[in-house]
């Protein structure tokens, strides 16, 4: 053993046992946790039964470890973590919430907090988890957030906080969840934020963010594996650099004022598996690079100001799920391999300009839930296309039925001896609404009755379509041309009102 080794060991040796000492005066122990956590106790207005109020009362102060919601640290014996979530807390943070100098987890999501977060807060300089969404706060977001040098989550979601996002948000090289979502931050999202080496999730959708997304950052978000960005104030080009990030699962920029083509870069984002680009004023045509998207199972680009054909490309995309795209200018007739595979559960091409047959091959898609066609220029039902051949009016009346019940035939409800149209007709009997997909006709809807006499009128088609008999079933062209009287009674009876 050399001199040096000696010297360190004997000044370990004397650090080790003069610490507690000369530091016992100024250095915060456990009962410093415990007035901090008995000022959180006293800044919250508890009913006098409340667990709170009955279990976080002083016996000595290391019993603060054996309260609810808190947690100590094995060697230091100090407050590492308090988790107070779901507990109908109505009050505000103290500042001595900043003495809690060991605390590495705040997690007090789903209460009534409100108020601003005390500056003190700062000094907890071990935090690595900080989450209070579903809560009341507000003012601005402290800038010293960025001074956290551990900090791994943050998470505000739904609060009232407004203001800017600080630029020194930049400085969290640990972060990996950024959750913001659904508060009322305005101003343009710092370029800083598009810099941070560990960041995974950033979701600021719901907010008023405005201006462009910067267009020149490099490979700076390598691990971003989410992207939600959606109602705010966007506005530029999608920017291209979003290549880079090759581990991104979902990008979602919908209801923003985003313009210009969908960047052909995308079609990099091997990895996607959601694209919501959803009302925004985007021009061009779906780019032919989507074909790489080999994960997507969701796609919305619905209202989204996009042209030319829905391209056959979309329907080979072997994880496909839900296409929406209504509201466009897409035009001339729809690909013909509609349903290569039998993934497809939703496709909505409402209010575009397309025209053409209805392709044969949509009864190729066995795991249709809904379709909808409509105000486009196909052309009429029943004439060719859809009708003519395979789609027997068997398989029409079940789909009616699963379009408006969104209930499956195999669904877990219908055992041997509840089958869906067994169902639908003990609703006609007993009301129909309690068989109706409830998103689709609300009671508080103006038109309520006259959507409810449509759907009778609807059901009671579907169930003679699916008469257990061929013979009493009606033919398929009687079938559409019933439909569409129902629906232009319905028309009828809206502009009555
Ligand atoms: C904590 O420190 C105070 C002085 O600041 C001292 O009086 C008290 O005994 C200490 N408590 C424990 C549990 O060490
Ligand atoms: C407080 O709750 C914890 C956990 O439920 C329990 O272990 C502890 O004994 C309680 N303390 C008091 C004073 O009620
Ligand atoms: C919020 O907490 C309340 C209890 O205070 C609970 O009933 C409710 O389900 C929670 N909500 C969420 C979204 O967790
Ligand atoms: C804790 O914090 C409060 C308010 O920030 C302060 O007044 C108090 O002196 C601090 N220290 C202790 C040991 O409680
Ligand atoms: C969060 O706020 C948004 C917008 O106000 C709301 O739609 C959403 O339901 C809220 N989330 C929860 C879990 O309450
Ligand atoms: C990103 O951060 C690194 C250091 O973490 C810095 O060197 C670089 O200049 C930053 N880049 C941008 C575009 O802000
Ligand atoms: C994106 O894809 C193109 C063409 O496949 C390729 O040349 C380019 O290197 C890719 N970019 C990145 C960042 O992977
Ligand atoms: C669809 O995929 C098949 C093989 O998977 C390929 O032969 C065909 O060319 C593709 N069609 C389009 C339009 O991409
Ligand atoms: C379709 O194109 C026309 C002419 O360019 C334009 O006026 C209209 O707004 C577009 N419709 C949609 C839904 O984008
Ligand atoms: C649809 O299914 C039939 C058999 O039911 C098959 O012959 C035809 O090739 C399929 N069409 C497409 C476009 O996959
Ligand atoms: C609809 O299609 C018919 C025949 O294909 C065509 O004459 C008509 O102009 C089209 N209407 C619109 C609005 O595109
Ligand atoms: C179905 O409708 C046809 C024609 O309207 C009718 O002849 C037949 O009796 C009906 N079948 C049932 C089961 O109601």
């Amino acid at each position: 053993m050399d001199r040096t080794t000696l010297f360190h060991i004997f000044a370990a040796f004397l650090f080790l046992y003069n610490f507690p000492t000369c530091l016992s005066r100024t250095s915060p122990n456990i009962t410093t946790d415990q007035s901090a956590l008995l000022a959180l106790k006293s800044s919250i207005a508890l009913p006098p039964d409340h667990i709170l109020a009955t279990n976080w009362t002083t016996t000595n102060p290391s019993s603060v470890c054996d309260w609810v919601g808190i947690t100590c640290g094995k060697l230091h014996h100090r407050v590492a973590a308090l988790d107070l979530p779901n507990m109908g807390l109505i009050g505000t943070i103290p500042p001595h919430l900043g003495n809690l100098s060991f605390l590495v987890r705040l997690n007090i999501n789903n209460n009534s907090f409100y108020g601003d977060l005390p500056t003190e807060l700062a000094n907890i300089h071990r935090l690595q988890y900080f989450s209070v969404r579903l809560n009341n706060f507000g003012g601005h977001i402290p800038k010293w957030f960025g001074a956290f040098p551990k900090l791994e989550r943050l998470n505000v979601e739904n609060n009232s906080f407004s203001g800017s996002i600080p630029q020194d948000f930049g400085n969290l090289q640990s972060l990996k969840i950024l959750n913001m979502q659904f508060n009322q931050f305005s101003g343009s999202i710092p370029r800083t934020i598009f810099n941070m080496s560990s960041l995974e999730a950033l979701a600021l959708t719901g907010n008023s963010l405005s201006g462009n997304l910067p267009t020149d950052v490099c490979n700076c978000l390598p691990n971003i594996k989410f992207i939600y960005l959606s109602i705010n104030e966007l506005e530029g080009q999608i920017p291209p650099w979003l290549q880079e990030c090759s581990k991104l699962q979902v990008l979602s920029l919908s209801v923003n004022r985003f313009t210009g083509p969908i960047p052909s870069e995308i079609g990099n984002l091997t990895m996607l598996k959601e694209l919501h680009l959803s009302h925004n004023s985007l021009e061009g045509e779906i780019p032919s690079v989507f074909a790489n998207l080999v994960n997507l199972w969701y796609l919305a680009l619905q209202s989204a100001g996009l042209t030319g054909l829905i391209p056959s490309l979309l329907f080979n995309m072997s994880s496909l799920e839900e296409i929406y795209l209504p509201e466009n200018n897409f035009s001339r007739s729809l690909p013909r391999n509609i349903c290569p595979r039998p993934l497809l559960r939703v496709l909505a091409i409402a209010r575009n300009k397309l025209s053409g047959n209805i392709p044969t091959e949509v009864g190729n898609c066995t795991a249709l839930r809904v379709i909808d066609l409509q105000e486009n220029n196909f052309t009429e039902y029943g004439q060719e296309g859809l009708v003519s051949t395979n789609c027997d009016v068997y398989s029409f009346g079940i789909l009616m039925m699963e379009v408006f019940t969104r209930k499956k035939p195999t669904d877990e409800m219908f055992t041997s001896d509840l089958s869906l149209s067994h169902w639908v007709s003990e609703a006609l009997v007993n009301g129909v609404t309690q068989a109706m997909d409830s998103r689709l006709i609300r009671k508080e809807d103006e038109h309520f009755f006259a959507e409810v006499s449509c759907v009778s009128s609807i059901f009671e088609l579907a169930l003679n379509c699916t008469a257990e008999s061929p013979e009493n079933r009606i033919n398929i062209k009687d079938a559409l041309a019933l439909l569409q009287k129902i629906r232009l009674q319905f028309l009828a009876k809206l502009s009555e009102n």
